[in-house]
């Protein structure tokens, strides 16, 4: 198939384009470069350096390809940034969404893989998430991806784009090319790691009182090729139906100390923690259920086992211990 992605040369979408590419697929990445880094394009996929709201470079872009299908990844997510600037999150995750789908209808490009979060679910009322539980988003992000997500029916019932919207909460891991190179970062893991490579003093723990298994929160994490292993599957169905699916790693998830407990083992080093204070609004568990997508489409995650994570994630560090050059 001929695909684009969106925000390809990011850390979620470089590994997509990387999986499309060994697939068959002709990729092409759209990417603005705003947050992503060229390094990260893998061979293989044509690049295209160009923001969403370039509406006529978009439409050139699909028809110069014959796109056929688009995995949309570009978004801004950092989850307090939303709340102190949503018009940032409005124009780029709704008006910058939407300015996509339009060039998607004008040049009939008609499916859509939407790279959603499960943070439209807020602070949910049980564990594990499922798809049919409320969407009551508690930030800016959250509610900006929803929003998202809601024009998509409509755009179906009269253009005939069809979709899949894929909610999850944090990617993790590395392939030997892509791995996770943010700034500032807020994921967990790769913050672990840092402390764990010396260019962190230490780990902040925020709160230790939490009704789980340990004291600290309980959080959901997906190695990052298992879901761009997703991202493709839904591609599938398209044809047929649209559809919204969680990924997550279901059961139990894994406790912050023990995410730590698992890096000091996989990098043999000193790991220091900082217990500070609670967060506002950071529920005790989030751990969503994958059993619908495994069920319709016969997704199996092949890399869901912490240490197998890290060990990846760590491994990328190792060989790219400046991130990607350019
Ligand atoms: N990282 C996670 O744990 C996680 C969890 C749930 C959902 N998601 C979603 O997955 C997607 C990818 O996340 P990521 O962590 O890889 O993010 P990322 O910041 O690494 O990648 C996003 C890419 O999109 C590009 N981009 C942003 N706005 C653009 C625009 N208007 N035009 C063109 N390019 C633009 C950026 O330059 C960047 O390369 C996002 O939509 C995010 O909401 C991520």
């Amino acid at each position: 198939m001929r695909v684009l992605v969106t925000g390809g040369a990011g850390y979620i979408g470089s590994v997509v384009t990387e999986e499309l590419v060994k697939d068959g697929h002709e990729v092409v990445v759209y990417d603005s470069l705003y947050k992503g880094h060229r390094g990260a394009v893998v061979a293989g996929a044509q690049f295209i350096a160009a923001d969403l709201l370039d509406g006529e470079r978009l439409r050139r872009a699909f028809r110069e390809a014959g796109t056929e299908a688009v995995i949309h990844m570009a978004a801004d997510s950092l989850v307090g940034e939303s709340v102190t600037n949503p018009a940032k999150y409005y124009r780029n995750n709704v008006v910058a969404g939407l300015a996509l789908l339009d060039a998607m209808n004008e040049c009939e490009v008609r499916r859509l893989v939407f790279s959603s979060t499960a943070a439209t679910y807020g602070e949910p009322e049980k564990q594990p998430i499922e798809e049919s539980d409320p969407t009551t988003p508690t930030n800016t992000y959250g509610q900006t991806k929803l929003a998202f997500e809601h024009a998509l029916p409509w755009y179906e019932k009269a253009y005939g784009i069809r979709s899949a919207s894929l909610r999850y909460f944090n990617a993790a891991g590395a392939t030997a090319h892509c791995g996770e190179m943010h700034n500032p970062e807020s994921h967990l893991i790769p913050i672990i790691l840092q402390a764990a490579a010396g260019t962190r003093d230490a780990v902040e723990i925020y709160g230790e009182d939490y009704p789980t298994r340990d004291g600290t929160c309980v959080r959901d994490y997906i190695h990052v090729v298992d879901l761009a292993r997703a991202h493709i599957l839904a591609l599938d169905i398209l044809d047929e139906r649209s559809a919204t699916y969680n990924l997550g790693c279901g059961g139990d998830g894994y406790t912050v100390r023990e995410v730590i407990d698992a890096a000091r083992a996989v990098t043999g080093r000193e790991i220091k923690v900082r217990v500070g204070a609670r967060r506002a609004g950071d529920p005790a568990f989030l751990v969503a259920s994958s059993a619908r997508i495994k069920r319709e489409l016969g997704w199996s995650p092949q890399f869901q086992d912490l240490s197998l994570i890290i060990e990846s994630a760590w491994n990328w560090i190792q060989h790219h211990p400046q991130g990607y050059a350019e």
